[in-house]
């Protein structure tokens, strides 16, 4: 193997996830090395700038000290064991400490193995507590509301909830029937309302649905304030607080899914602290084990708990397990994570940097006229680039021009992962001006170069 390099061997074999292989006969696969930090270094040592954080779940920088520490402890006493019936200091250790964060009535924690998973777990959990419950007329309750745009993962239950069509369309057949609510769209808003002053006139199609479907409806999925896969789209609080309210009005469960969302991305720990709703369930990932390990949590009430919780003969117990869930290592990672957030302060470190790095991101983007808008939120800043900014005309998806800045800017050193036209930042919380600033400076040169030509 010897004149044959990794990339070639990973070509032989790999199939690489949300991808048309064919582009890597163009672009071959980096292959990591190692990484520091916000920095990542391939194998000929050339270094790039993770401003989209690995998938957005890196938080506090790759090979963080304090979590390597952390997980080869945990390694040499306890790697993994069945959940059911079993358990660990790391997992009790982690919903203790997650208990005094989430909003106090959430206090039981479901674990799962990874984002799209918890999705599904949440689902059933609702479904199930409906079915299960005494109230009348809820037993009737067995559809799911979502918003259009929305994504939650590629599970067939997550697929069907979510409303992205590149990745659900074809799948249709497959999926399960859902109803849909027209997601708010700030940048091109019907109403001609701005973000900041609105009063959610577009909740008028939250309300037209609930009164169509909310009785026969268990829950509502939504990613609160912004959805990341739709193109780092932000909206107001307001919204999610007239969709908790709606809810609680049919007897609809809220499931917030916090799994992008979460842990310090929009400047608080949970997006929903910025309307301070309390959903009854939360979804958590990513962030949780600061990108180490996948796991997950769906995070609950006790009303929902105390429905399941009964004699084992009357079938109300939850039947749905992982083989990883609640897996140690992870769950050591997840509480690493925890204390430095807290002896680190990382999240009035993001009040303090989120001002500076929005400036910057204004300043280096200035002039340039494909520029349609910028949209920020905690650390997150995202460039919707549109073929005219007056008319906010797309460009012609054909001409693939994110995906043509992406390869320019990696030949630079910086990693950026576009979501069709819209460049986005979204770092680990630790990043540093300096990186910053340079990330944003490569991504302005690399929008001139690619859209001038
Ligand atoms: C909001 C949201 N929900 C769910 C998921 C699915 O998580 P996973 O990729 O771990 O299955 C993602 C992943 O990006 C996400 O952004």
């Amino acid at each position: 193997m010897a004149n044959i390099s990794l990339a070639e061997r990973d070509l032989k074999h790999i199939w690489h996830p949300c991808s048309q292989m064919k582009d890597y006969e163009e672009l071959p696969p980096i292959v990591v090395d190692r990484a520091k930090g916000v920095y990542l270094y391939d194998t000929d040592g050339k270094r790039y700038i993770d401003v989209v954080s690995s998938w957005w779940c890196n938080l506090l920088g790759h090979c963080n000290d304090r979590i390597n520490a952390a997980v080869k402890s945990q390694i040499d006493r306890l790697e993994h064991v069945i959940f059911a019936n079993f358990s660990h200091e790391p997992a009790i250790t982690l919903c203790e400490k997650l208990s005094a964060l989430t909003p106090v009535a959430l206090n039981k924690f479901f674990f799962t193995d990874n984002g799209s998973s918890a999705i599904e777990a949440a689902m059933k959990m609702s479904f199930q507590y409906h079915i299960q419950s005494s109230i009348p007329g809820h037993s009737r309750k067995r559809r799911f509301m979502a918003l259009s745009d929305a994504y939650h993962g590629e599970t067939l239950g997550a697929l069907s909830v979510g409303g992205v069509d590149l990745y659900s369309e074809l799948y249709r057949p497959l999926l399960i029937d859902v109803v849909r609510i027209e997601a708010p769209d700030c940048y091109r808003c019907k109403y001609g309302a701005s973000r900041e002053t609105c009063s959610a006139e577009c909740f008028a199609s939250a309300e037209e649905t609930f009164d169509r479907f909310g009785d026969e409806t268990c829950a509502l999925l939504v990613e609160p304030l912004l959805q990341c896969a739709a193109g780092m789209r932000i909206y107001p609080s307001l919204y999610l607080e007239k969709l908790k309210k709606i809810c609680v009005a049919y007897g609809v469960h809220l499931i917030a899914d916090e799994i992008a969302t979460g842990y310090g991305r929009t400047g608080k720990m949970f997006a929903c602290g910025h309307a301070d709703v309390t959903p009854d369930i939360m979804c958590l990932s990513k962030g949780l084990t600061g990108g180490y390990m996948p796991m997950a949590l769906a995070v609950t009430t006790d009303e929902i708990y105390d429905a399941f919780y009964a004699d084992y003969s009357e079938n109300r117990a939850f039947m749905h397990s992982h083989t990883y869930c609640g897996n140690p290592l992870a769950c050591s990672a997840a509480v690493e994570v925890l204390n430095i957030m807290s002896d680190e302060d990382i999240i009035g470190g993001v009040a303090i940097k989120a001002p500076i790095f929005t400036a910057m991101a204004q300043s280096e983007m200035s002039g340039i006229k494909w520029v349609g808008e910028i949209r920020h939120i905690g650390l997150i800043n995202a460039i919707e680039l549109v073929e005219d900014s007056a008319t906010k005309k797309p460009f012609d998806p054909k001409r693939r021009c994110g995906y043509q800045i992406y390869r320019r800017a990696l030949s630079k050193g910086v990693l950026l992962r576009p979501l069709g036209d819209v460049m986005y930042f979204n770092p680990p919380l630790v990043m540093e001006e300096k990186d910053m600033r340079h990330a944003l400076r490569v991504c302005a040169e690399c929008i001139r170069e690619v859209l001038m030509e």
